[in-house]
């Protein structure tokens, strides 16, 4: 079209240099800052990952105990914040509640929100990777009627989050060490996928200079639709509607005939045209996970293995290179674990935060960075002339 492409859905379009995340679609590779995600899966931690995302190494051990240091600093959310709580109604969906909370944060803490002074970005890049599992917990607590559960920084991260979770003042609540490595790993899986669509819209949002707590909290609400992060609940939804196995094959032909536009949820991605490496490592840690709470023969679990295997030979999935992506077993730990569903997609957006920033830094960062601005094809009308009240129809 003359001075520009229109490519809907942005397919085509390379909308920023990056040395953060690589995928090789085609072969299903994912790697951040060159290592694959199953290495830093099987021998890191979600506090490394999140200094690799933002650093570019992986930290030696002073770097990754000063790092830890920093981000325990800033768990605890202004007593203010935790008021507005009150202001939702009990069944708001924990999403409303994130979206909010998390652009509240830059009322708060104005000495992190000048964009152009390095020391301000990395503040506000700790303070969010450390009140976001506050904020969620609390979303949590909120919706169930607990009373709220501070961050406890002697806990790692995922075990202070799950702490502020799960615990209750009745009880002696301890973590179990497998679900907090669990919990880490999923962490890890999510930290950061390339340009995305919220990530898109971080970037998109913090090109007009927004400052980082504004530009998280639109990248919050973009990872809630189901295509994205919502797929995650939506899986769980699926699952339950198929209900047994005896149930697949109808509803994979609803699919395939695109019946109301039903579409298996957790299979398929832009990008990926094979196996999602991130679905593998979840895969595996779904069986350890369920083995070690002692459910290995969770129905829902074996019900998306019969629906993987039935979808990965047939010949709809097969041609349209449609294979399980990182949210297909994802919510089944998650269930597991103890969260409802309506917190899957909240656990994502906690995990995506570092490579939220860390996006966000390396183009505020860029000096050939400017304004995200994208052209359109207008199919409007011509120019017609004003027609007053009285004539108008
Ligand atoms: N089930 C059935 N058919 C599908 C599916 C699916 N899950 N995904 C794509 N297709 C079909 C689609 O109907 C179309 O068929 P045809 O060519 O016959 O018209 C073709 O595949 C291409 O689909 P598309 O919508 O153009 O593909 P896209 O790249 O725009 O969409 C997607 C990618 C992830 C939105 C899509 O695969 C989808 O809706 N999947 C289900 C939701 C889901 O699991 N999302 C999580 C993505 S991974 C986590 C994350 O990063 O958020």
């Amino acid at each position: 079209h003359g001075l520009f492409t229109y490519d809907p859905g942005y397919g085509s379009t390379g909308s920023t240099q990056s040395a953060i995340t690589y995928i090789d679609g085609d072969e299903g590779i994912l790697t951040h800052r060159g290592y694959r995600i199953e290495d830093l899966a099987e021998h890191s931690d979600f506090m490394e990952v999140c200094y690799l995302l933002l650093e570019g190494e992986l930290p030696n051990a002073k770097q990754k105990a000063e790092f830890e240091k920093n981000i325990t600093y800033h768990t605890m959310l202004h007593e203010q914040i935790t008021r507005f709580y009150s202001g939702f109604r009990r069944d708001a969906h924990p999403m409303a509640v994130m979206v909010a909370v998390a652009g509240a944060l830059s009322a708060f803490y104005h000495d992190s929100t000048d964009i152009h002074d390095p020391r301000q970005r990395t503040i506000a890049s700790h303070r969010l990777i450390a009140k976001m599992p506050t904020i969620a917990a609390m979303a949590y607590k909120y919706s169930v009627g607990q009373p709220f559960v501070y961050p406890q920084n002697k806990l790692s991260y995922a075990e202070n989050f799950l702490n502020m979770t799960f615990a209750v003042p009745a009880e002696d609540y301890k973590v179990d060490p497998v679900v907090a490595k669990a919990m880490d790993k999923i962490f890890i899986l999510h930290a950061d996928h390339e340009q995305n669509a919220s990530t898109s819209t971080v970037r998109m949002a913090g090109s007009s200079g927004a400052n980082p707590f504004a530009c998280i909290a639109a990248g919050i609400a973009c990872l809630w639709g189901p295509a994205h992060g919502g797929a995650n609940e939506a899986v769980l939804k699926m699952l339950h509607e198929i209900g047994s196995t005896a149930n697949i094959k109808e509803y994979i032909a609803k699919v395939k005939s695109k019946q109301d536009n039903t579409r298996l949820m957790g299979f398929g991605h832009r990008v990926y045209k094979n196996y999602d490496p991130r679905a593998s490592v979840m895969r595996k840690s779904c069986h350890e996970v369920l083995d070690a709470l002692g459910m290995r023969n969770d129905p829902l679990l074996k019900l998306a293995m019969e629906l993987e295997k039935i979808a990965l030979n047939d010949e709809y999935f097969i041609s349209h290179k449609l294979y399980p992506n990182v949210d297909f077993y994802s919510g089944i730990i998650l269930q597991a674990i103890g969260f409802p569903t309506s917190m899957f997609t909240v656990l994502f957006a906690l995990a995506r935060t570092v490579g939220w920033v860390a996006q966000w830094k390396e183009m505020i960062e860029d000096p050939s960075q400017r304004i995200g601005r994208p052209r359109q094809l207008y199919t409007g009308y011509g120019e017609r002339p004003y027609v007053p009240m009285n004539k108008r129809k």
